[in-house]
Formats: structure tokens, C-alpha cells, sequence
């Protein structure tokens, strides 16, 4: 694997999720029994990466600590001999190399990952944005990693969306491979303008040379410097591949959203989804839902 580092930019506020955001960071939001960042932490560490850093803001201290040691609940779990918690617990702190940096002002998510320059170097590196959560069985990043090796330019996600105008959107060109040829690319364009259907979700595999790109980048959509904007500059240099998919993401910030995966994650957990089952069909009857 060629991809051995990832970045996570998680320094947003989460005001989508007022008022549970107004202390608690949004990507520590529990999707039943884990909070959503480290979802996002295992889908990286499935692809085979292991050095992470993530980009935090302020009032993001729970998720650094969430995956550091925690002695004090090791020995009581320890002491109480609850050896399966205490091996859960253990667990999230060893499962990968993870660094945070700080963003320090919210100049926006082109500028959240040049953050990442200095820490990724000349290597290539995925991006994962934690308002996306992708199932564990679409295996999305792992595959990016195996496109990126294989068509030599960088990657991003692609989802086919009825309006894509809160999305950065993409103009597809036929390619091998399962990919797409991006040959526009363009940050949350009014529904009139959009190039296609098709939606960037939060998932990118680029060279160090998106770097470069990202400094030449002016505020773009909102005032912000945008990664969508940075990936237009790139294009002039080398190819930009898009990868289709279709199914198996949430949006974790959209109250809605966020429900629809807590149900669907907790049917299919190990120990909770017969008993979840059960409690769905009771209500579903209740409410009149077929
Ligand atoms: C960001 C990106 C956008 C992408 C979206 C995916 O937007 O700028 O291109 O489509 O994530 O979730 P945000 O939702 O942070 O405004």
C-alpha cells in the first residue's frame, strides 16, 4: 500500500446539532455504542493506515482523550475483573498512530488540510471527513487506496444525489477501472449550475502536490478557502479520478441522518440487534409503520 497516512479534519463546530453540540464535539456523538469519529479512525486504520492526524479547533479535547490511555478506568475495570470492557477499552487507544494539530481559526477545509503539510510530507495521504460515515462493509477507503494505486492521480467520492447544491459536484468523463475522468469540479454550485448528479462525499486520496495547489487557493464558497477549489487548481497539473458509489453513507451531522444510521448500526450489532429488533417491531406496530 502506497497510502500510509491519513488526515481528518474535525475542527468544525457541529452548530447542524445544537444544542448536544453545544459542549460535546461532534464527532463524539455515540453511533450506539462508539462515538462517530472512530468509526471513521477504523475505516482509515482498514485501509492499512496507521499514522493519523487529526485536525481539532477548540473544545475538542473528549476526542483526543477518547483515544489516549486511560489508567484510572484500566485498573478499576482491571481491579473488578471486567476483562471484556477493559480489552474494548485498550483497544481504542492502540489502534492506530494518531496526532492532532490545531486549526486555530476556521478558515475552512482546503486550509484545515494544508494543516496537514508538514506532518504528511511528499506522500500521498487520504482525507476522511467525519460528517461522513461510511458503513464498515463498503470498505469505500481501502478501495480508493487500491484506484489511487493503480490509476495513478488522486481519487475522490462519488454519490449520485437528487440536488447537489450542498455538495462540491463533479463533471464525469468515462474511465477504467470502475472510475470516472473528473473534468470539473466545483464547490456547493446553485442547483442550475451543477455540472452533474454527482456529489463529492468525504473521502479523497491525493499526492503531496495537492499541497501546493491548496496555497494557491483564494476564499472561495462561504468566504472560505475551500479543497474543493484546491482540487480545480490540481486538475490543470494531473488527473483527477472520481469513484462512484452508491450506498452505505450516512450524514452524521444531519439529525435525520445520524438516526437512520444509529438504527441500522445497532440492528446489526453483535449483542444489541436481537434485542434492538425486537423494540423497533413493538414501536413500528404501535405506530401504524408497515
Ligand atoms: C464538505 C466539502 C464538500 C463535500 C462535503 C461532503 O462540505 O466542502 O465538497 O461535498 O463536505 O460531506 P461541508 O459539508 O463541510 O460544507
Amino acid at each position: 500500500m502506497t497510502v500510509r497516512k491519513a488526515v481528518i479534519p474535525a475542527a468544525g463546530l457541529g452548530t447542524r446539532f445544537l444544542p448536544a453540540t453545544k459542549t460535546t464535539p461532534k464527532e463524539m456523538l455515540p453511533i450506539v455504542d462508539k462515538p462517530s469519529i472512530q468509526y471513521v479512525v477504523e475505516e482509515a486504520v482498514a485501509a492499512g493506515i496507521e499514522d493519523i492526524l487529526i485536525v481539532t479547533g477548540r473544545s475538542k479535547k473528549t476526542m483526543e482523550d477518547h483515544f489516549d490511555r486511560a489508567p484510572e478506568l484500566e485498573a478499576e475495570l482491571a481491579a473488578k475483573g471486567k476483562t471484556d470492557l477493559l480489552a474494548t477499552v485498550r483497544a481504542v487507544s492502540s489502534l492506530a498512530d494518531i496526532t492532532f494539530v490545531r486549526q486555530g481559526e476556521p478558515l475552512g477545509l482546503g486550509h484545515a488540510v494544508g494543516m496537514a503539510r508538514r506532518h504528511v510530507g511528499d506522500e500521498p495521504f487520504a482525507v476522511l471527513l467525519p460528517d461522513d460515515l461510511i458503513h464498515p462493509r463498503i470498505g469505500l477507503l481501502a478501495r480508493m487506496c487500491a484506484a489511487f494505486d493503480s490509476c495513478g492521480g488522486s481519487v475522490i467520492a462519488l454519490m449520485e444525489v437528487a440536488d447537489p447544491s450542498a455538495y462540491g459536484c463533479a463533471r464525469p468523463e468515462p474511465a477504467e477501472g470502475g472510475l470516472v475522468r473528473i473534468t470539473e469540479i466545483v464547490e456547493k454550485p446553485a442547483s442550475a449550475d451543477a455540472p452533474s448528479n454527482l456529489a463529492v462525499m468525504g473521502r479523497y486520496v491525493f499526492p503531496a502536490a495537492i499541497f501546493d495547489a491548496i496555497d494557491q487557493v483564494t476564499p472561495g464558497q462561504g468566504g472560505e478557502l475551500q479543497l474543493t477549489d484546491a482540487v480545480a487548481l490540481l486538475m490543470r497539473e494531473q488527473a483527477v479520478f472520481g469513484f462512484p458509489f452508491a450506498e452505505g453513507r450516512y450524514d452524521a451531522g444531519n439529525k435525520l441522518d445520524y438516526l437512520r444510521a444509529v438504527v441500522e448500526l445497532a440492528l446489526e450489532h453483535d449483542e444489541l440487534g436481537p434485542g434492538f429488533r425486537d423494540v423497533l417491531e413493538v414501536i413500528c406496530r404501535r405506530e401504524g409503520i408497515a
